[in-house]
This record gives structure tokens, sequence and C-alpha cells, in this order.
């Protein structure tokens, strides 16, 4: 009876915290969409979780070591879950971003948060873009640093700032005793910016010339996107050797994840959302001790890591390139059609496109109905998501359109026509 008392008080607390977001219109919800819906919302950008090579050589991986690897994994890394596979896999993929080691991990959250919360030492700081992912906060909330302090989004004057009162309230930093981690992405997930990543390493190597500037770059929405053959920003940029640690996730372009296997094992791989870290070997080995999301965790299983072998091997041996070509194709034609939209309909009132074209294929259309906005597209049959604050700022909210090689230059234009007809039937309801 006491047992049941405190159990209903819980539920009580619970649904109470719940309601409020209820009225504050911020509730999350898990949502699913009918099969033939189009695509403009997730982030399989080079669309290779639909490819059926993809799914061919994937099974063809599995087919060729089934009789040397077992199914399971075996355990943490440290213990069975170690491979000659997997050591040469991580092997490759370090060599094809030209970096001297990589770690494997089972999500880019493990990974963000394994590096964070263990390789900055204490008395270092953390400088990090305010709009870093979660996983770089959840990581140096568990880190032994004092000091971490955001600067403006993608602001190399407001980074240079923040550096300078750094290195002015303690000597280790311009002496090179202590060191500066700086916490960018490559691509933004809600604007779809690029991080000024160039400018960025000038300002670290100009201000902190005893080499204790350390760049991390999560390449989570640019790996299979930017860079030759889908290498990513960095080595889009040549900064290999001048960044100090590169987060490349498998989840997103490389299709690494549920949606792919379900399709070809159906219930033989619950979760494979997995990720690489490329940086020094030293630093590799700090991890393998020290990084408790890595070590506390079962390893990847044969299967996990034989889909990012098969999914690498698209970028490695080119077949993917003309996906990359195909969807910068269709972000400048989107992009055009947008414009053209805007001039054409006005709707300032109601939506505004982005000023330039898109670097990446996330399209954020500012919107101050974008819940409106999205539920008109979406019963149309176009999955575009409203994002609202908490998760931008007031006044930023949108709709986030997000185009894949898979995409038809049709479905882009229908969009865009559903998009326009919803400006129309707004504006004449508000007359
Ligand atoms: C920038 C960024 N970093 C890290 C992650 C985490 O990656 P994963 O989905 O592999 O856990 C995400 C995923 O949402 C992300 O967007």
């Amino acid at each position: 009876m006491e047992g049941k008392q405190r159990g209903a008080n819980l539920e009580a607390a619970l649904v109470a915290t719940l309601k409020h977001r209820e009225t504050q219109s911020t509730l999350r919800k898990l949502t699913t969409y009918p099969p033939d819906s189009i695509d403009f919302s997730s982030n399989d950008f080079i669309s290779l979780a639909q490819s059926s090579e993809l799914r061919a050589a994937f099974l063809q991986e599995l087919n060729a070591e089934s009789t040397l690897f077992p199914l399971g994994s075996g355990g943490s890394r440290l213990l069975d879950g170690n491979s000659i596979y997997a050591e040469n896999l991580e092997r490759d993929i370090a060599t094809f971003h030209g970096a001297s080691a990589g770690l494997l991990c089972n999500s880019g959250f493990d990974a963000n948060v394994g590096l964070f919360s263990c390789i900055p030492q204490p008395g270092d700081v953390v400088i990090y873009d305010e709009y870093i992912h979660a996983s770089v906060h959840d990581g140096m909330r568990a880190s032994r640093v004092k000091h971490v302090v955001p600067f403006t989004h993608n602001s190399v004057s407001a980074f240079r700032e923040v550096l300078q009162k750094c290195i002015d309230t303690e000597e280790g930093f311009i002496k090179g005793t202590r060191n500066v981690f700086i916490a960018v992405e490559a691509i933004y997930s809600m604007d779809g910016d690029v991080a000024p990543l160039e400018a960025l390493v000038n300002a670290v190597e100009e201000m902190l010339p005893e080499g204790n500037g350390h760049i991390i770059v999560d390449e989570a929405h640019s790996t299979g996107v930017l860079g030759p053959k889908g290498r990513g920003l960095v080595n889009e940029l040549g900064l290999e050797k001048r960044v100090s640690v590169r987060l490349h996730t498998f989840g997103k372009a490389m299709a690494c994840n549920g949606g792919m296997c379900s399709k070809c094992l159906k219930s033989l791989m619950a979760k494979l959302f997995t990720a690489i870290i490329l940086c020094t070997p030293m630093m590799r080995q700090y991890l393998v001790n020290y990084a408790r999301p890595l070590i506390y965790t079962t390893f990847l299983s044969f299967p996990a890591l034989a889909a990012i072998k098969a999914s690498y091997s698209m970028l490695m041996d080119g077949r993917s390139l003309e996906l990359q070509r195909k969807l910068f194709r269709l972000i400048s034609h989107f992009y055009t059609l947008l414009v053209k939209m805007q001039e054409e309909a006005k709707p300032y009132q109601l939506l505004c496109v982005p000023d330039s074209c898109p670097p990446s294929p996330i399209f954020s259309v500012l919107s101050s109905e974008p819940r409106s906005l999205a539920a008109f597209c979406q019963q149309a049959g176009y999955i575009v998501r409203p994002i609202v604050p908490p998760t931008v700022p007031a006044g930023a909210e949108r709709i986030r359109v997000c185009l894949h090689a898979g995409n038809t230059l049709q479905e882009v234009e229908t969009l865009v026509g559903r998009i326009r007809e919803w400006v129309k039937i707004t504006q004449r309801a508000k007359l």
C-alpha cells in the first residue's frame, strides 16, 4: 500500500511536468508516417538507406565473412568484443580520411561523451560553438574541466574574444602548459550552415603558438556529403594535420542504422548508430583506457561492422560520387525555386527563405507558423519538420527541409508548389 502510494506520487509528478510541456507546446512525441511519404526530413542525405547496391554489398560482406565471425559481439571491446576485422576497418577508414588513427564507437553520442569527458585535463578549458550538439554538453558535464565557455554561433570574432579572455586570465594558456579545446560541428543540424573552420584554425594557431589549441570537429552531418568522395569538411579544406580530432558518425549519410538493416535482417540488429573518432594513436590509447562509454559497453557486433564496411566501400571506390553530385544539383534547384516563389508570392509575414543557397542539404525556411506549414506539407505526403523553441531561439521558428540524392526534381518542385499554396491560403485567411 505504502509502495503504491509512492508510485502514485511519482506518476503524478511526471504527469504534471509533461502537462506543463503540453501547455507550453513543447511536448515531444514519437511519430511515424505512411510508407509512401516523401522524405524531406531524415538525415539519409545521399539516400544510401534506400540503396539496393548498398544492401547487396552488405549482405555479400555478411555472407563472405559469416563463417569467421559470430553474429553477436561477445562483450566490451576491452574484453571479448574486439576483432582483427574491427581493427582493420578502423585503420582503413582512418587512412581514407588522412588520419593517423581511428577508434570505432557504438554511437556518435557515446563518442562525444567519451571524448569530452576524458581528454581535457584539469586546468584546461573547452570553448564551444553555442549550437554544439547535446552529446558534447553531456561530455563536458562529466569532464574534470571547470571552465567551459560558449561563443556566438559561427562567429570567428566572438571566438577570438572568448579565447583572448582565457589567455588573459591564466598564463598557462600562452605558455602552452594548459590546453584549450575548441568544439565545433562541420555542418549544423538546424541551420545547415558550415563552420568557418579555416578561419578558426588560423585564429587558434596565431593566438596559441605553443600548439596547445586543439580543435575537435564533429562531422556528423558532413560525412558522405562534403569533401572529396564524401570525406568531410576537414578533408575538403585540407586541414587534416591542423585539427586534433574528428568525429564521423555513420547513422546519417552512411546509413549504418536501423533503417537499412531492419529491411535486410529484420530483428537481427537492434541498433547500429555507429561512429569513429579520428585522432593520434596516443589519444586513441588514452580513450581505450579512460573513455567510460567505450569501456563499459558491449562493442559493435560483426553485422554492425560489416554494415560500416559496405557503406564506406561505396565512398572509397567512388560509387557514391554521383549521389553527392546529384544532391548538390537538387540543393541548387530547390533554392532557385524557393527564391522565385518568395519573389512572386511575397510571403514576408509568413516565411523567409535563406539569403543565399545553403552549402548543405539542410534548408531552414523561417516561418512564424511552422506547425501549420509543416502540417500542410505533411497532409500532401511531404515529410518536413516544424522546429520550434527550445530547439531554436524564439523568433527563429522554421520548417527544416532536408534534401536527399534520392529525391526527384519533380518532388522538389511539387514541394515548393505546396509551400506556395499554403502561403496563398494563409494570406487569404488573414485578409
Ligand atoms: C552533431 C551531432 N553529433 C553527434 C550526434 C550523435 O550521433 P549518433 O546518432 O551516432 O549517436 C548527432 C546525432 O544526432 C549529431 O547531430
